[in-house]
């Protein structure tokens, strides 16, 4: 069965596309990277699937029912942890995670033991008095997954839950999410950098101006050919852009678009060819 599962959706806001007829299926009990550049339409897609955001077109299905038509069932079954934790500042970690319980409308009475063991698997247990305001951000992140976590869901979609973290913070969270995944989760996790989080990937999908451009085993993925195209662009000015295109029609709206515009003349306009393999090496271009 899929966990989650998109098909041709699109969301506009007024003329912006930020998701151009999205394709996903995620099998549950994977854990699925999603990687790709700035504006790709990482956090959209994320958050359609939490029932957050209304897609302008296309079908949403998420554990069997359909997100569209039936959000508060998908929201009862889904964790989403936005890429920004919002402010609670005054809260302790004890009130914080208490919250969330109260608002999923855990019964009073298992809310003590669901808290001490959510603080036991996010290891902020000595830290629960703590003003959320003062936790590195190691430690938010972890109390961000501990939040999602309160109603027990089966699907957990995070976004961008490693950015930001040093390398022992990340091994910490990379630790975490393995628990999960073998406590049978499904997860989808959003990233820039695809190499901090392939070591626990299933499977990864790569996104491009809207799309899914690429899906696969990371094993499998290394050795495709990339589809899309990074054009790197050089102004007069002496200043540098990179776009991400996937086909001759969108490079051609790029170049007729940069070239319109008068204030911003291009001196150059380079193709430049990386296999997907680069994605997991470095960062992907912005
Ligand atoms: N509320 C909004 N109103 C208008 N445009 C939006 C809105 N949210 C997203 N967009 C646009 O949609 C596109 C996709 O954005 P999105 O945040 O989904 O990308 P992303 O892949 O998560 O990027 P990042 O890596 O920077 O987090 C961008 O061009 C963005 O500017
Ligand atoms: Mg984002």
């Amino acid at each position: 069965m899929n966990a989650l599962s998109m098909s041709g959706v699109v969301k506009r806001y007024g003329s912006t596309v930020a998701v151009a007829g999205l394709d996903l299926d995620v099998a549950a009990g994977s854990l699925l990277g999603l990687i790709g550049p700035n504006g790709a339409g990482k956090s959209t897609t994320l958050a359609m699937a939490a029932t957050l955001t209304r897609a302008t077109e296309g079908s949403i299905e998420v554990l069997g029912v359909d997100a569209i038509a039936e959000p508060r069932e998908v929201r009862r079954r889904v964790g989403f942890m936005p890429d920004q934790m919002g402010f609670y500042d005054d809260m302790t970690v004890d009130d914080y995670l208490l919250f969330f319980a109260d608002a999923h409308e855990i019964p009073r009475k298992e809310r003590p033991a669901l808290i001490d063991n959510l603080l036991e698997l996010v290891e902020l247990g000595p830290l629960r008095e703590r003003p959320v305001a003062a936790l590195s951000r190691g430690q938010s992140q972890r109390l961000g997954i501990g939040r999602v976590l309160v109603h027990d869901p089966e699907l957990l979609l995070l976004d961008e839950p490693a950015s930001g973290l040093d390398p022992v913070a990340r091994a910490d969270l990379l630790d975490l999410l393995r628990q999960l995944r073998d406590l049978g989760k499904t997860i989808v996790i959003s990233t820039h950098i695809l190499s901090e989080l392939e070591p626990i990937c299933t499977e990864v999908a790569v996104m491009a101006a809207g799309r899914v451009v690429a899906i696969g085993a990371p094993d499998e993925l290394r050795t495709e050919p990339d589809p899309t195209r990074t054009i790197q662009v050089r102004f007069a000015d002496g200043t540098g852009e990179t776009f991400t295109v996937v086909d001759d029609e969108e490079q051609e709206a790029l170049l007729r678009r940069l070239v319109a515009d008068d204030s911003r003349p291009v001196l150059e306009f380079e193709r430049t060819h990386r296999g997907l393999a680069a994605l997991f090496e470095r960062e992907v271009a912005e």
